[in-house]
């Protein structure tokens, strides 16, 4: 089986944005307490945050982290969070039906954000709470000081603002699961005065609005319409969220999932620039990709744990070969729509839904998804190109659920690949999926006008078993070097395991410097 792609550098889709790889933690689950925050674990640092899940988010290298929800955020009062712990409240999350002590707050946040190296991206609630609430903590995080709230936050130890970049105006409006959900035309009203009175506050700050929380809500399309024709002027991004899930066992269903994504992708593109053209705007307003990942094999185990206890175990999928085979082309997915996807948030990062686990008396682990997560965010920077592809292709049913009725999907090449030139590492890095369960695939890829140089390495993530899993004890499925792909005549030639996820990265002659001479390889 033969797949040939043909690159050229001109033909470019667009500048990755580095926050595609960004992360989330919420107050859900072992997430937090015992998962970024366990203060009586031997790893713990003076604050309480587990070094070995630190070590581990900033091998993963996520950019920005979505902060404090999800659900979780509809119901959220944020000054509960803050100063003197012996005095913060202990609430009811009505969203996970958990106990909160607030042990763990923005301060907190901010504080872990700077030891994981990664930028906070704060939400706000449009659930019980509203514009005014939103904009106090715009203020107690970003302004200077001299007001009541910004030296509350220097009393509680950040003397510098925060300088909080991003912000999410509230989490799914649109879901009736919602703490406060509300109609589109309540939400767009809310969100816009929510967005102007903390732009107000710090005009630096950029908002994102809540578009639909998937594409099969009865008011997508309704919902972003609505919401943007009230927000167009003051938003930055349309929010959109995403889960997948291999519930009836069709693996190459499962695995064209990807195609799902990018329908959806270019969908919410096409209602931004509906509302956008409405408003005879110039202004282009992206997408934050702000929950996407695989999430089902957890489903309907929340009775495991009990209710109205901190940090519950909830969510604790274990994922496959498989699901991290569809999380590297939903990467692949996410770097092909480099044009109009700025943020991305895989969800989430720590025991929930995540790439990383911990053992509450041991260590973290990574699981299957981890890999290609960590693969893409060191590698997969620069531009994204465009390819012309010829290869053979496959047809699959897939049904989301046992209840839904099935759907063939037609056509899906068994090639999933996205191509990237790295400009700061000279090298054009290709991410490539070889969705034939049975057979191993000859890839070809005519790089033309790249002046390749030599392949620097192929990575490849297989697995005999699909539904081999990682654990505390043993990393079954991880990364390996594979020997054998090579460059001939400026084309590469490499071969793809059947069911695998790979990253081959091949050196470019180094741009000459007006002297003559040529930069160093990193
Ligand atoms: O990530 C888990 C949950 O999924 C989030 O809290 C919510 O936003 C989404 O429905």
């Amino acid at each position: 089986m033969k797949t040939s792609v043909i690159l050229n550098r001109n033909f470019t889709i667009g500048e990755i944005d580095e926050r595609i790889y960004g992360g989330f933690i919420e107050h859900l689950g072992r997430a937090v307490y015992g998962g970024i925050y366990q203060p009586d674990h031997p790893s713990a640092d003076a604050d309480g945050f587990r070094t070995d899940v630190l070590g581990l988010i900033r091998e993963l290298g996520m950019p920005v982290t979505r902060y404090p929800g999800g659900n979780f955020v509809s119901g959220y009062n944020w000054e509960d969070g803050t100063g003197p712990r012996d005095r913060r409240p202990v609430r009811l999350d009505l969203a996970w039906k958990a106990l909160e002590p607030n042990t763990f707050g923005t301060d907190e946040f901010i504080k872990w954000c700077r030891r994981a190296g990664t930028a906070p991206m704060m939400a706000v609630n449009l659930g019980t709470r509203g514009p005014a609430e939103a904009q106090q903590l715009v203020e107690y995080c970003n302004f200077p000081g001299g007001t009541e709230l910004s030296e509350r936050r220097r009393a509680n130890g950040g003397r510098e603002p925060y300088r909080v970049k991003l912000w999410c105006l509230g989490n799914e409006m649109d879901g009736p699961w919602q703490t406060g959900h509300r109609t589109a035309d309540e939400y767009g009203r809310t969100a816009l005065e929510a967005a102007k009175m903390m732009k107000w506050t710090d005009p630096s700050i950029e908002v994102i609005v809540c578009g639909s929380s998937n594409d099969a809500m009865p008011t997508f399309g309704y919902w972003e319409e609505t919401v943007l024709e009230h927000t167009y002027d003051l938003a930055d991004y349309l929010s959109i969220h995403r889960y997948f899930g291999n519930r009836c066992g069709q693996t190459p269903g499962y695995l064209a999932q990807p195609e799902e994504m990018a329908g959806f992708i270019r969908r919410a593109v096409a209602c931004c620039d509906a509302a956008g053209a409405k408003k005879k705007s110039s202004k282009k307003i992206m997408l934050s990709f702000d929950e996407w990942n695989v999430w089902f094999h957890s489903n309907g185990r929340e009775k495991e744990s009990p209710e109205w206890t901190v940090g519950r175990p909830l969510l604790e999928d274990v994922y496959t070969m498989e699901d991290a085979l569809l999380v590297g082309m939903l990467l692949s997915t996410l770097q092909n729509h480099a044009d109009r996807v700025k943020i991305a948030c895989l969800a989430q990062s720590v025991n929930v839904i995540a790439p990383i686990m911990t053992e509450k008396d041991g260590g973290a682990w990574r699981q299957t998804i981890f890999h290609p997560f960590a693969l893409a965010s060191k590698y997969g920077r620069g531009i994204a190109l465009q390819s012309v592809v010829e290869g053979p292709c496959y047809d699959a049913e897939f049904r989301t659920d046992a209840d839904a009725p099935p759907v063939l999907h037609r056509g899906i090449p068994y090639l999933h690949a996205s191509f990237v030139h790295n400009t700061e590492r000279s090298e054009v890095v290709i991410f490539a999926a070889n969705r034939n369960l049975a057979e191993p695939m000859e890839l070809e890829v005519r790089l033309g006008d790249f002046d390749a140089v030599s392949v620097i390495e192929q990575q490849t993530l297989h697995h005999s078993d699909l539904k081999a899993v990682n654990s505390a004890e043993r990393e079954e499925v991880a990364p390996v070097a594979q020997q054998g792909a090579a460059l001939e005549n400026g084309t590469l030639k490499a071969v793809l395991l059947p069911a695998s996820w790979n990253m081959l990265r091949i050196s470019l002659r180094q741009p000459a410097r007006a002297d003559g001479s040529r930069q160093k390889q990193p």
